[in-house]
């Protein structure tokens, strides 16, 4: 280890921004559900790109690996380091500011710490939407939310944090700054750069600022909660909405009873003002640059259309910003019951939407025989296929005797069902060091073979969120 090197980071940095200190350092070293602790070395927080390339630049002359950290929201583990203590983590919190709101070009030109919620007021203070949204988006930051290429709320009809970005600007595992901070939308010169580095979970580049889309502001925007009995006619529903709404489907998110019981448990004001404590409940999002009558008509008849089919069994359409907040509010408390309750067996997977009903229905049975009660807390962005199809312990059974027996093989009985209905294993939360291990077997020996030549040629000496994504 090189003796000098805090004194070569503070050549760089004012002291107060390079933590040392164990009680400084303990924020940014245990992941959001607390499932894994590391050591660091120190914990750096640069306030410019320069900085930035100049701390990588120490850190490759002695050979430190480095964790690039914003939000600390990530759910696998990417952002936390390991336990050696020798590992370094630059934190972009300070690198939070907007550097341009193109209004011509419908962009937005942003750092990497700038925290999710800021940039949408951001954007609504000039009248645009900056569409990306997560439950954690008061914490988690644009460039955690490019690393990880996150998903959200809204994919359905915005796509996914890659869809939104335009330019990046990085730093290399060499220090070198590269600045492709372009708000194009056509640029077919060479490799994608850009695409690479998002979503690669700080293992390629730290991602230092970005140029990301806008859209208008929608005007109208109408929310319903509908109830379901079986997946079947779920899927149907959605392809009702595609078709008779388009492009006014804004969201379309699932929520399972026994989800809806952890939150009522947790949560007890929150209750669900479905009658009966149906099997689905859908929350359904139209939103337009029209009338907000013309919204309202248009929900209500494909409603109406969806009761005759035998699609849903109720509804009820929020009356007011303040209900629909509140169903948004049942969804996302979701995550927070899970957290309460105990640490559940997370899978959060994309099935195609045609294999979906065929999933649910094995997948719930198998784990029924094998695990007999277990609970099935599957919830998600069903109209992106995206399922948080979660197990936890039977009531009353302690959740680290439980995991500790079972994580594995329900891990590979829910993958099985995952690859036998072509789907993913990672729909928007990354791999990190969570799902580092089924990710050679999930992507087959090329494309896997490929990562790693990326890697290596990237990241040769490997100080780059090392065995996060791949171990080269
Ligand atoms: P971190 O957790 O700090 O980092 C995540 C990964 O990105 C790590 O590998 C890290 O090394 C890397 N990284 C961070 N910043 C940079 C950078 N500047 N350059 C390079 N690499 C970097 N995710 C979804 O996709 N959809 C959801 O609906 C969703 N809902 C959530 C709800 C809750 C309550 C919580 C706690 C999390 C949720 N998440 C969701 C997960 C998480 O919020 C996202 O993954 C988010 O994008 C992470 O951003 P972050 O700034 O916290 O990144
Ligand atoms: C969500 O959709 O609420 C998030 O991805 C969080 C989760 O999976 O719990
Ligand atoms: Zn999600």
């Amino acid at each position: 280890m090189n003796p000098n090197l805090i004194a070569e980071f503070e050549a760089i940095l004012n002291g107060k921004y390079i933590l040392t200190d164990e009680e400084a350092k303990a924020p940014y070293l245990t992941d959001w559900r607390k499932r894994y602790t590391g050591k660091a070395l120190a914990v750096l927080l640069p306030a410019n790109t320069s900085e930035v390339a100049a701390i990588v630049k120490v850190c490759a002359a002695s050979n430190i690996a480095i964790i690039p950290q914003g939000g600390h929201t990530g759910f696998c583990g990417g952002a936390t380091p390991d336990s050696s203590g020798k590992q370094i983590i630059i934190n972009l919190k300070r690198m939070n500011q907007v550097r341009e709101l193109d209004v011509a070009n419908q962009t937005i030109s942003l750092e990497a710490g700038c925290i999710l919620q800021s940039i949408q007021e951001k954007a609504a203070e000039q009248g645009f939407l900056f569409p990306l949204s997560l439950g954690a988006e008061g914490s988690c930051m644009i460039g955690g939310n490019l690393a990880t290429n996150a998903g959200g709320t809204n994919v359905l009809r915005y796509g996914n944090t890659r869809d939104l970005c335009l330019g990046l600007e990085l730093v290399t595992a060499q220090g070198e700054i590269w600045n492709g901070m372009k708000g194009l939308r056509k640029d077919n010169t060479g490799y994608d750069l850009r695409d690479l580095f998002i979503g690669s979970e700080g293992t390629l580049g730290i991602i230092t600022a970005a140029v990301m889309k806008l859209y208008p502001l929608p005007i109208s925007q109408w929310t319903t909660l509908v109830a379901t009995q079986d997946i079947g006619s779920t899927i149907s529903l959605l392809n009702l909405f595609q078709k008779r709404a388009t492009s006014l489907l804004t969201g379309f998110e699932m929520m399972t009873k026994e989800s809806l019981a952890l939150n009522q448990k947790h949560f007890p004001h929150m209750a669900n003002p479905l009658k009966g404590n149906p099997p689905y409940t859908i929350l359904i999002e139209l939103s337009d640059h029209e009338s907000e009558a013309h919204v309202k008509l248009l929900l209500e008849t494909i409603l109406e259309e969806a009761f005759d089919a035998r699609l849903i069994s109720d509804a009820v359409i929020a009356s007011n910003l303040s209900q629909a907040n509140s169903f948004w509010h049942m969804r996302e408390h979701i995550t927070l019951a899970q957290a309460e309750e105990g640490a559940n067996l997370k899978h959060d997977i994309t099935i195609p939407l045609s294999a979906l009903d065929s999933f649910i229905t094995e997948t719930d049975r198998l784990i029924q025989t094998q695990y007999p009660g277990a609970r099935i807390i599957n919830f998600g962005h069903l109209g992106d296929g995206n399922l948080h199809y979660n197990i936890a312990p039977p009531p009353g059974i302690d959740f680290k005797a439980f995991n500790l027996v079972n994580e594995k093989p329900i891990h590979e009985l829910v993958y099985k069902e995952v690859e036998r209905c072509k789907g993913s294993i990672s729909a928007e939360h990354g791999v990190g060091q969570l799902k580092l291990e089924g990710l050679r077997a999930h992507k087959g020996e090329v494309a896997h073979d490929l990562m790693k030549a990326i890697k290596k040629a990237l990241d040769p000496q490997n100080i780059l969120n090392p065995h996060k994504v791949i171990s080269i």
